[in-house]
């Protein structure tokens, strides 16, 4: 039934069914947290065989002794690896500790402290700060700029990624706007996959900042559902062409790969940029964990072991999106008021209600035993002005228990659609 079109007879009886449903539901005392975006048990034992004495060996990496001090900027091994999935050269990497996003904090301070290597004017110092953040988007990311005392400046994500003409008035206009997060590929949450001509427009842009940095978070690059992960172009590469070489800094890490506790991180930019970063954190340290690197190195190997791994995942993965997507599709394929992401990658799914519905259906759905991410979550101050996007990961719970909370969730949206549209 086409809600939108329906007589207000047809939705008061509608409205009789589901809330049945959802009695019943309610009835059988559920208790499952949908809320949480990380690998399952089964995922994580994909990598357990790296625990194995055997991929610390005698603990060195060609000359390097990782039980030691040193090496700031990682191991050549992992180095090499992260180079191949970053589309870049080893000598652009700077391999660390176990995450990205403590890797995107401490170089955002060090642009409050020091300036970018760049332009070196402290970012603190600047009378007002601004950030660009395409929505819906990654809540942590969010958090650590309005934290450092940003405004943040919502951009909607379209279909090929971040709308590019309303990016590149605002950085032409505002000297304030210094950064922008992007997750390029399988985005978090919408599994959006920026398309070249994105990548290309982002590279050439002119910014009134110039010390306009993007951080390019490629946490799920080779995080795919089908045969091999969707091809993209390089942001690296695009600055370069676009004559802003020292504009952007790639992140990604092995959590999602290995152990989300336990991965390794790391960031790639120019050489320019690197050789400053690498002196700022000569000081701050006197070298990351590299037996761990020496471990993902021997393990994981090289980008088509990597992409071998991925493939366990997917098979573990894939099925438990699937539960949400056809359930979407049997029950709200033709209601009109409902629509959902399809991801060929990475951990989420996105759902959008009508406006002003998302609060009240996730609370709807607690009521019900099952725990989505809060509604306004994925927007910049935990404010979705719509009221309309609710984030789901499906990665972590059982697979026994994904119909029912799917199921239920769109009991939920129905019963608060059909209340809103018949005025109660
Ligand atoms: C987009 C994105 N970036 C970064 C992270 C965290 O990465 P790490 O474990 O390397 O800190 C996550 C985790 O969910 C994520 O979704």
């Amino acid at each position: 039934m086409n809600y939108l079109k329906a007589s207000k007879a047809e939705l008061q009886k509608e409205l009789e069914i589901q809330r049945k449903r959802f009695d019943d539901y309610k009835a059988m005392g559920l208790s499952y947290n949908m809320t949480r975006g990380k690998p399952d048990s089964a995922q994580l034992a994909l990598s357990d065989e790296m625990l194995d004495p055997k991929y610390i060996g005698d603990g060195k990496a060609g000359e390097t002794n990782c039980k030691n001090y040193g090496g700031i900027d990682g191991i050549d091994p992992m180095k090499k690896l992260f180079a191949e999935l970053m589309n870049t050269n080893p000598e652009n990497i700077i391999v660390g500790n176990n995450s990205s996003l403590n890797m995107m904090y401490d170089l955002l301070m060090k642009f409050m402290i020091f300036g970018t290597p760049a332009v070196k004017k402290p970012w603190c110092k600047s009378e007002k700060l601004k950030f660009i953040c395409p929505v819906p988007g990654y809540d942590r990311h969010f958090l650590v700029t309005e934290s450092l005392g940003f405004d943040l400046i919502s951009v909607p994500i379209l279909a090929d990624g971040p709308d590019m003409d309303m990016i590149e008035k605002l950085v032409a206009e505002d000297e304030y706007i210094k950064g922008m997060w992007s997750v390029p590929k399988y985005s978090n949450p919408t599994g959006v996959v920026y398309s070249d001509e994105v990548v290309d427009r982002l590279g050439r842009m002119y910014t009134k900042a110039e010390d306009f940095t993007i951080f390019w978070d490629d946490a799920y690059s080779v995080h795919f559902f089908g045969d091999e992960p969707a091809k993209q172009k390089s942001l690296m590469k695009a600055c370069e062409e676009g004559g802003h070489p020292d504009r952007c800094y790639t992140f990604m890490s092995t959590s999602k790969m290995t152990f989300p506790g336990d991965g390794v991180a790391a960031m790639g930019s120019s050489l320019a940029n690197i050789e400053v970063v690498k002196k700022w954190i000569n000081v701050q340290s006197i070298g990351p964990d590299k037996m761990n690197q020496l471990r993902h190195a021997n393990f994981l190997k090289d980008y088509e072991h990597v992409i071998e791994h991925m493939r366990k995942h997917a098979k573990l993965l894939k099925p438990k999106f699937d539960v949400f997507l056809e359930t979407f599709e049997e029950e709200m394929g033709d209601t009109g008021i409902f629509t959902w992401s399809k991801p060929e990658g990475g951990y989420f799914i996105s759902v959008d209600t009508l406006p002003g519905l998302a609060k009240k259906t996730v609370a709807k759905c607690n009521e019900c035993g099952v725990a989505f991410t809060p509604a306004g979550s994925t927007y910049p101050y935990k404010i979705d002005p719509q009221d309309r996007n609710i984030r789901i990961a499906p990665s972590f719970p059982p697979y026994s228990q994904l119909k029912d909370a799917a199921t239920i969730l769109c009991i939920c949206v129905k019963i608060c659609t059909l209340e809103q549209l018949l005025g109660i």
